[in-house]
């Protein structure tokens, strides 16, 4: 949440940030600031604009913009609403220092109190613009110098940052700190990037650091780059080599970001496959698993945590552990599980399940349970992100960037990781006969080509979208493997479209959801289950007796359903366990044109971001 650029080198620092905060919008996009250092003049200009970043651009047309340094952000709402002056960068008291944040000062009210106290006033309601003050106040007090400054400013706070503070008086150094919210730092040949994430820095250089919680960096327009602990303590950067590419940050042929990423899903399946399957030798390679085998083989249990989508992938790993592993499961919400005092011990393994690999509750559900000895498992998609180097081991999904909020080919590369995992515990543990472990990896082995074939239905699910765009409110129903899918379509649905949408085990609804079923109610099946196709029927059946219009995923074939349903939508045949990885594709793509239909941005809803780092 909220997106910070910031650079310092020899080139013009205005483009790169422009660039790199359209790359980082999809962390919000309440409004855009940057802050540049005029040479000439010898001030800082700083420009805001509530909304986008092409309002910035728009704003700062016929503006002084000449400067080799500048810092920049994209915010997402947290302390004070969405306008002008709320807007980062904010300045300290003098106006000599501008700040970027990213995090909440959660104790910024006693602080500010006390400046205030001091005499300090404040233009915004930000925490931030109280980080800034702090920090001068300090520095004029102590007679410290910024970077000392910064050090016992942040040991004072509570709560979670990532900060760029740049310096009227030294254009030449760029001051930057994480705590619980990530920052990067691209190394280029005498520049710096800092980001939130690579995807700003890759287009320049491949050369990344990434902060650890309570760093402070300095870096100096003469390639000094300085790396110390809040606790003063010098450390050595440790270089990384980012794996990415910058056809990957671009939307290419495709209207949105989201249709590409669902377009992208035979590929992106594929990728989290790759290395670790071999239908024709018949064996499937979990590499983190391997490393940590012992541990995770004897486990007692396996907690899941996660949020949203990932949530929802997680309920699915809990069908495909304890059915093919024997592993008992619990998927826990992150958010509620770091809040409890759950009774987790050395015995028990924590998968966590993230793409951005920053979520705030997540993280924090992690670090509480590595406290009581657990083993930590990740599975991430941000590469080098706090939850994949958190964790004991893991398997990166390898989808590449996810850029459309609304997550799809993470979901599927999660699963696709989970189902991996829970066939090569079975095996291994001898829970399911070879004979089914040989069909598992190869029929996982074709699932990217079967959902290539769905979406070659685009145009079909984007006629049923146009004939019930205009609804207010709808019903998912799945029953086993497809229930987590009925809750992932109908999060999708209401996160872009902004139509209510409830996801339900099918057999629930007759316990209270089918009072809302009448003609104006659409009810989505996920009715491509073997095992329980008759009972699916029989609950299409109630829903039809009550006037419901119903839209069924089936499998190819399935003349039964295609008799009563009014819509169907066919999907190729596969087991069971592996067929949330078809039947959420259409569901995704039903969510995607009826947003459009309705004048959404699809890439980027109201209200949302991509990567939620805040409580
Ligand atoms: O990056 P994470 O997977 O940890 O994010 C978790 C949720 O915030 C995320 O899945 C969110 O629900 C998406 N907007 C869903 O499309």
């Amino acid at each position: 949440m909220c997106g910070i650029v910031a650079y310092i080198g020899n080139k013009q620092a205005y483009p790169i940030i422009i660039n790199g905060l359209r790359r980082l919008e999809y962390r919000g996009y309440d409004s855009a600031g940057v802050a540049l250092h005029n040479r000439e003049d010898g001030n800082m200009h700083v420009y805001k604009r509530k909304g986008k970043v092409q309002e910035l651009v728009d704003f700062v047309k016929k503006k002084p913009i000449e400067s080799t340094i500048g810092i920049g952000h994209t915010r997402w709402a947290t302390h004070g609403k969405p306008d002008n002056i709320n807007a980062h960068p904010h300045l300290s008291g003098s106006g000599r220092l501008a700040i970027i944040h990213n995090g909440i000062i959660e104790n910024y009210d006693s602080i500010k109190k006390a400046l205030i106290g001091e005499g300090h006033s404040f233009t915004s309601q930000t925490d931030t613009e109280v980080l800034i003050h702090l920090i001068e106040a300090i520095q004029e007090r102590d007679n410290l110098n910024l970077e000392e400054a910064v050090r016992v400013a942040l040991s004072q706070v509570v709560g979670a940052y990532a900060i760029v503070i740049m310096d009227k008086e030294n254009p030449n150094q760029l001051i930057a700190a994480r705590k619980a919210s990530p920052l990067v730092i691209g190394i280029g040949d005498g520049e710096f990037f800092i980001a939130s994430d690579a995807t700003p820095i890759v287009e320049y250089t491949q050369k990344v650091v990434y902060l650890n919680d309570e760093e402070i960096a300095v870096v100096n327009r003469d390639g000094d780059l300085t790396l110390k602990t809040i606790a003063n303590e010098l450390k050595t950067p440790f270089v990384q080599q980012l794996e990415m590419n910058i056809e990957e940050l671009e939307k290419g042929d495709y209207e949105y970001f989201m249709l590409k990423e669902i377009f992208e899903q035979p590929t992106s399946i594929t990728s989290a496959m790759a290395g670790r399957i071999n239908a024709g030798e018949g064996w499937i390679k979990v590499g983190g698993l391997m490393s940590t085998y012992d541990k995770i083989a004897a486990a007692k249990r396996f907690i899941i945590a996660a949020c949203g989508t990932s949530w929802h992938a997680g309920l699915i790993g809990e069908y495909l552990f304890e059915e093919l592993a024997r592993i008992p499961v619990e998927v826990e919400y992150a958010s509620e599980m770091r809040y409890r005092n759950p009774i987790i011990g050395t015995d028990d393994v924590i998968i966590a399940l993230s793409q951005s690999g920053e979520t705030a509750d997540t993280m924090a559900a992690l670090e509480m349970a590595k406290k009581k000895g657990a083993t930590l498992y990740g599975i991430v998609n941000s590469v080098g992100s706090s939850i994949a180097r958190i964790t004991d081991a893991g398997s990166y999904i390898h989808a590449g960037p996810e850029i459309g909020v609304a997550s799809t080919k993470a979901f599927t590369g999660q699963v696709t990781v989970l189902a991996l995992m829970a066939i090569n515990l079975g095996y291994e543990r001898g829970r399911i006969p070879r004979s089914y472990y040989l069909q598992l990896i190869s029929e996982l082995e074709r699932i990217p080509e079967k959902v290539q074939t769905i979406l070659e239905k685009n145009d079909q699910i984007k006629f049923i979208a146009g004939e019930i765009k205009d609804i207010s409110n709808a019903l998912y129903l799945g029953r086993g493997y497809n229930f987590p899918v009925a809750l992932e379509g109908a999060l999708k649905l209401k996160e872009i479209s902004y139509i209510h949408a409830e996801g339900y085990p099918a057999a629930e609804m007759k316990h209270g959801p089918i009072a809302l079923i009448d003609e104006n109610m659409p009810v989505i099946i996920i009715a491509n289950n073997k095992s329980a196709h008759e009972k699916i029927v029989s609950n299409i059946q109630e829903v039809k007796a009550r006037k419901g219009q119903v839209i069924a995923i089936v499998t190819e074939g399935d003349t039964v359903i295609s008799e009563i349903a009014d819509y169907v939508i066919e999907i190729p045949e596969t087991d069971e366990p592996l067929s949330p990885l078809l039947s959420v594709i259409p569901l995704q793509l039903l969510s995607y044109h009826i947003a459009l239909m309705r004048g959404c941005n699809v890439d980027q809803p109201r209200n949302l971001a991509k990567s939620v780092t805040v409580e």
